[in-house]
């Protein structure tokens, strides 16, 4: 018995500890690695059988991405996580692994789950071998990728956008809350409507309330309801936002600008799952999916002392960054061109083309509103529009972007760095092998390595 097993856990007394056992019970350990990108690149070199892989690795939820990464490859593993909730579980069932164990865990359920798992892997390896032998007709469409109908309307094929997506289709269908990051104008709330969409909730309501634009003296009536005669003014008994969401989903829009204090009550109702209406003396339970978008930094919030840390950790369970427009270029023609069509057929034009010009303009303009701003263009642009190709566009001054200062470049190794930044994340922070960074960017990766090392990019490498 000689299979090879890769643990990724960031603890180094923990993953010491399971080595020593699978060791000890005549299996080898191709070795330890503590991030998910790490992880990649032994799973590339090593090949392991299986992976036992730890869910929250350094605070985050990498191990599941990492998960549903392996899933993909057909690469068997067994997640070991302290954490057993019913959003943790949920989020591991949609990545079908090969079993799960609770932390602290005896080292016969270690033994016996890993025996189970690898038989299980076994068995699915010839019949995937015997089914490739006999495809020679395979059904049509079985294989294909086909879209989601969620996803209409939703343009982007840049990898940063399509692997955003990804994480999309595979939070959907749980009960997860999600947190939605994102410049103005990013799509936060489009993707929003789509989790729900892909949800089982997805018959239920979909209920938005935005957060900054309620005044502070309302927004709990208007989260929690209230009952007639509450206050002045309070003629009848209103739903909140929390019970019209039952059995649905409820976007908590801009969160980051709702106050400490109501702050404190949100955390209840998210932990509860229970409302309190104003003047009322009963609870009513709620049923409803929470996402949460907002455009601020809350992790710099949450540091401040402007966000409470306990409502930012029940939010972030699967946080979903949104890129500014400016990281993904490759999607600004596709845009363009998908609104053109649209407004045309709003103005009952025919629909204009775009002059090689216009796009060159387009691709060079820094998109501080991103996508809402470049629609606003185009629909101007369509409206101006006279004849059969769009030859001239009118582009606001290209001011900094909003929460760029580094537009002022220091030096070359800001320059260096950015670009580094922006091409481990087309890659989901993966250094060597096939559409690694260091192949489009033509470096040797032990040299790509020590740059990154050298220019403080490490860390990122775990976030992208
Ligand atoms: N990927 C996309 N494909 C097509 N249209 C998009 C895409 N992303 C955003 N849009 C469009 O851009 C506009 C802005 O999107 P949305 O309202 O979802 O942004 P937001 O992130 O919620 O912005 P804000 O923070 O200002 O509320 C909408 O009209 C939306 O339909
Ligand atoms: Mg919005």
């Amino acid at each position: 018995m000689r299979e090879k097993i890769l643990i990724v856990e960031d603890e180094f007394v923990e993953a010491n500890h399971v080595q020593t056992i699978l060791e000890q019970a005549g299996y080898s350990v191709s070795g330890i690695a503590r991030s998910v990108n790490i992880a990649l690149e032994m799973i590339e070199a090593e090949k392991p059988t299986l992976i036992l892989l730890d869910i929250f690795l350094k605070g985050s939820l990498t191990g599941i991405h990492l998960g549903n990464t392996l899933k993909e490859k057909g690469i068997a593993f067994v997640y070991l996580s302290a954490n057993s909730n019913r959003d943790t579980l949920e989020m591991a069932k949609a990545t079908e692994p090969y079993g799960f164990l609770v932390k602290p865990f005896r080292e016969k359920d270690l033994l016996v789950t890993l025996e189970i798992a690898l038989y299980l892997h076994e068995q699915r390896s010839k019949f995937n071998a015997s089914k490739a032998q006999t495809k020679s007709n395979p059904k049509p469409g079985a294989t294909a990728t086909g879209k989601d109908k969620a996803f209409d309307g939703i343009i982007g094929d840049s990898p940063i956008f399509q692997s955003l997506l990804e994480d999309v289709r595979l939070v959907a269908p749980t009960e997860t809350s999600v947190l939605l990051l994102g410049e103005t104008g990013t799509g936060k709330e489009l993707i929003a409507t789509a989790i729900h969409q892909l949800s089982r909730k997805r018959s239920g309501p979909l209920v938005k309330v935005n957060c900054a634009a309620i005044p502070a003296t309302l927004v709990e009536s208007i989260l929690f309801g209230h009952e007639q005669g509450a206050f002045t003014g309070a003629t009848q008994r209103k739903r909140g936002k929390f019970e019209q969401a039952h059995q649905g989903t409820i976007l908590l829009d801009e969160v980051g600008e709702i106050s400490l204090d109501m702050q404190a009550k949100l955390l209840r109702v998210l932990q509860e799952k229970e409302v309190e209406p104003l003047g009322g003396e009963e609870v009513i339970k709620v049923d409803c999916r929470v996402i949460a978008a907002t455009n601020r930094d809350l992790e710099a919030e949450v540091a401040s002392g402007r966000f409470r840390m306990d409502l930012y950790y029940r939010l972030t369970v699967f946080p979903i960054l949104l890129p500014p427009l400016r990281q993904r270029p490759e999607d600004i023609p596709t845009l363009a061109r998908h609104f053109t069509s649209q407004h045309s057929q709003k103005f009952g034009k025919p629909e204009p083309a775009l002059a090689a010009t216009v796009i060159a303009a387009l691709l060079k303009y820094p998109w501080p509103g991103n996508i809402r701003e470049l629609e606003h263009v185009i629909e101007r642009a369509v409206l101006l529009s006279t004849g059969d190709t769009i030859r001239e566009i009118t582009l606001p001054k290209p001011a900094p972007a909003p929460d760029s200062p580094k537009i002022v470049l220091s030096s070359m190794e800001q320059v260096e760095r950015d670009h580094i930044i922006d091409v481990l994340r087309q890659c989901d922070g993966r250094i060597s092998g096939k559409g690694g960074a260091a192949e489009l960017l033509h470096m040797n990766a032990s040299t790509l390595n020590s740059r990154i090392k050298k220019l403080g990019i490490q860390k990122l490498r775990n976030i992208l």
